[in-house]
C-alpha cells in the first residue's frame, strides 16, 4: 500500500474520478480547502456511517448528539483552548514564509528552507479561527469557530444523561465540522484548516478510567482493521509525557502508513476529570454525577477516541489503491471494503443498443432503491470496467444479447475478475448475499490482495 503509491497518484484519481476537487478552484484554489465530488460524498458518508453503526447503533451505553459549530465563548475560556491550544511558529524575516518550530529538525541550521533567511523566535500561535458574532466587530462580540467537537459533548453532559435516562459507563457520539488555524496544513486533506471529527467522549467512574482507556484502543484499532486497512500499515504510538494535550492524562496515537510516513490517523486520549472539572467551575454548575449504585457523587473521568473523517477517508483510499496487470494492460483498482465503496453495483448494457437498453434501464430501476447503483453505456465495455475498478465499485452487472433470450446477466466481480450468470429475478438477493458475504470480511479481502501482488 503506502510503501508503493504516491500521494500523487491519489490526489490524480481522486480528481479524475469525482472523489476530491480544490476547493474554489476556478478562482486559483484556497490553499487547504478541499471539496468532496459524487464519489467522494459517497465514501465519506460511509465512513460516517461505518462510525455511527459501530460507535452508537451497535452500542446500548452511547448516545448520539449534534451541537452547534459555535459557542459561548466561555467554553474556550475553561476547556484551556483560549490559553493553551497553541502552536509554536516561526517566520522568516526575508521572505515571511512560516512554520511550526517543532517540525524544524533540531539539528539543522533554523533559517529558511527557501530563501536561506533567519528566522524569528518561535512565538505561540492560537489555532481557533475567531470571528463575530452580530453586526458590530468588538472584542465582546469574538466568538470561535470550534476546534473540537468534544466540547459540546462535555457541556451538554447533564442534558444528555438525564434525557437518556442511561447509567454510567456511558458515552455520547458526534460527527461534525471543526475548524483549526494550522500553521502548516498540507498532504492534500490529511492536514485541513476545516475538517470532519468523529468523536466520542465516553464518561466513566473515577478508577475504572485506565482499564476503559485499553478497552477503546483496541476497540478503535479493531475498527479500522474489519474496514480492511491491512495490520502492517496501521500501529499504536503512546504520547510521551511531554506531548500529551493540556488535558490528557494519557494518550495514544492509531498512526498509519501514509505515503509521507507514519503519521496520526487517531487519537485516543485520557481526559480525566479535566473538562467537566473546568465547566463546573467556569459556570458555577454541579457537574458531579450522582452515581445510585454506590451512592457517590463524582465528576466522571473521560475516554475520548477522537478520528478524522477526512483523514480517515485518505487512509482508506491509499490501503485500497492498487495497480496490477491484467490482459497486458495496467489495471488500477481500489479494492475498498463493500460497505465504503461509493457504488455498490454498476449496471452496464454490453453496448449502447435499442435492443439491450430498456432490459439495462430496468435492471437499473429494479436495483437502485436498494444499493448505490450507477448506469454507464458510453464507450467499450472493457474502457467502463476500468472506470468502476478505479472507483471501487465491487460488482458490475453486465446486460448482454442473451440476456434478451433467457433474462439473464452476468455479475463481475472487482478482486477476483470472476463472472457469474444470474437469473435477473434473483439478481437482487445475489447481491444482497455476496455484499454481506463471507468473501468480504476483511481476512478475504486481504488474502485476495495477496494473491493479486
Ligand atoms: N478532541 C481531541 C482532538 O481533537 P486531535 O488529536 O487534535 O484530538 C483528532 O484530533 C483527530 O482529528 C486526528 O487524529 C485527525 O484524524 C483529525 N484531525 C485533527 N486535526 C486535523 C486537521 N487539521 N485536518 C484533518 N484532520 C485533523
Amino acid at each position: 500500500m503506502s510503501d508503493k503509491v504516491a500521494m500523487e497518484k491519489i490526489v490524480s484519481l481522486c480528481k479524475r474520478r469525482g472523489f476530491v476537487f480544490p476547493s474554489s478552484e476556478i478562482y486559483g484554489g484556497l490553499a487547504s480547502c478541499w471539496d468532496y465530488g459524487p464519489m467522494g460524498v459517497e465514501l465519506k458518508r460511509n465512513i460516517k456511517d461505518a462510525w455511527w453503526k459501530a460507535m452508537v447503533q451497535e452500542r446500548n451505553d452511547v448516545i448520539g448528539i449534534d451541537t452547534s459549530i459555535m459557542m459561548h465563548p466561555g467554553v474556550w475560556k475553561a476547556s484551556g483552548h483560549i490559553d493553551n491550544f497553541t502552536d509554536p511558529l516561526v517566520e522568516c524575516k526575508s521572505c515571511h514564509l512560516r512554520w511550526r518550530a517543532d517540525e524544524i529538525a533540531s539539528d539543522k541550521p533554523r533559517t529558511c528552507t527557501k530563501c536561506g533567511g533567519e528566522l524569528t523566535e518561535p512565538r505561540m500561535f492560537n489555532l481557533m479561527f475567531k470571528t463575530f458574532m452580530g453586526p458590530v466587530e468588538e472584542e465582546a462580540s469574538t466568538i470561535y469557530l470550534r476546534p473540537e467537537t468534544a466540547q459540546g459533548m462535555f457541556v451538554n453532559f447533564e442534558n444528555a444523561t438525564t434525557t437518556s435516562r442511561k447509567r454510567l459507563p456511558l458515552g455520547i457520539a458526534q460527527i461534525g465540522k471543526s475548524f483549526r488555524n494550522e500553521i502548516t496544513p498540507g498532504n492534500f486533506i490529511f492536514r485541513t484548516r476545516e475538517f470532519e471529527h468523529m468523536e466520542l467522549e465516553y464518561f466513566v467512574k473515577p478508577g475504572t478510567d485506565e482499564a476503559w482507556f485499553d478497552y477503546w484502543v483496541k476497540e478503535r484499532f479493531n475498527w479500522y482493521l474489519k474496514l480492511g486497512i491491512a495490520k502492517e500499515n496501521l500501529r499504536l504510538r503512546q504520547h510521551g509525557k511531554d506531548e500529551l494535550a493540556h488535558y490528557a492524562k494519557d494518550c495514544y496515537d492509531i498512526e498509519c502508513l501514509f505515503p509521507m510516513g507514519w503519521s496520526e490517523l487517531e487519537g485516543i486520549a485520557n481526559r480525566s476529570d479535566y473538562d467537566l472539572t473546568q465547566h463546573a467551575k467556569h459556570s458555577g454548575k454541579d457537574l458531579r454525577y450522582y452515581d445510585a449504585e454506590s451512592g457517590e457523587r463524582y465528576v466522571p473521568y473521560v475516554i475520548e477516541p477522537s478520528a478524522g473523517v477526512d483523514r480517515s477517508l485518505l487512509a482508506f483510499l491509499i490501503d485500497a489503491y492498487h495497480e496490477e496487470m491484467v490482459e497486458e494492460e495496467t489495471r488500477v483498482v481500489l479494492r475498498l471494503h463493500p460497505s465504503l465503496a461509493p457504488m455498490k453495483v454498476a449496471v452496464l448494457p454490453l453496448s449502447r443498443n435499442e435492443k439491450l437498453t430498456p432490459l439495462a434501464k430496468e435492471v437499473y430501476r429494479q436495483l437502485c432503491p436498494n444499493f448505490m447503483t450507477c448506469y454507464d453505456d458510453s464507450q467499450s465495455i472493457g474502457r467502463r470496467y476500468r472506470r468502476q475498478d478505479e472507483i471501487g465499485t465491487p460488482f458490475c452487472v453486465t446486460i448482454d444479447f442473451q440476456s434478451l433470450e433467457d433474462n439473464q446477466v452476468t455479475i463481475r466481480e472487482r478482486d477476483s475478475l470472476a463472472q457469474i450468470r444470474v437469473p435477473i429475478k434473483e439478481l437482487e438477493q445475489t447481491l444482497q448475499a455476496k455484499l454481506k458475504g463471507e468473501r468480504f470480511d476483511a481476512t478475504a479481502l486481504w488474502a485476495t490482495r495477496q494473491k493479486s501482488q
